[in-house]
């Protein structure tokens, strides 16, 4: 519990679900199926790591907190 928000089951399967989208869009740019022009190509694939990097975080968080119960505020 979050200040009083109970993390729930379908909260963690959606964020992983929007996590493995977005890495599958990560890695079909990197191969280079998903193109962008010019020095825009390593802005965006950059971009996006720190994007996946952040729900990954808050991701991993809930899970803990839904896992081991833990109670915060
Ligand atoms: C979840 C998957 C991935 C993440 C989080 C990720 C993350 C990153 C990051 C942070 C950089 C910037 C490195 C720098 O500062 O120079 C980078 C560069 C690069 N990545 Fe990825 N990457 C992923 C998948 C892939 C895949 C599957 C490939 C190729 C098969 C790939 C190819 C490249 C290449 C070639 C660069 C060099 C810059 C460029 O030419 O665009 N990446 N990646």
């Amino acid at each position: 519990m979050i200040f009083g928000f109970i993390v729930k089951p379908i909260m963690l399967l959606n964020g992983g679900l929007l996590l493995f989208a977005l890495m599958v869009f990560q890695m079909l740019q990197g191969m280079r199926k998903i193109k962008f022009k010019g020095p825009l190509h390593l802005k965006v694939h950059k971009r996006m790591a720190w994007v996946i990097m952040a729900f990954a975080l808050i991701h991993g968080a809930m899970a803990a907190v839904y896992v081991f119960g833990i109670r915060i505020g």
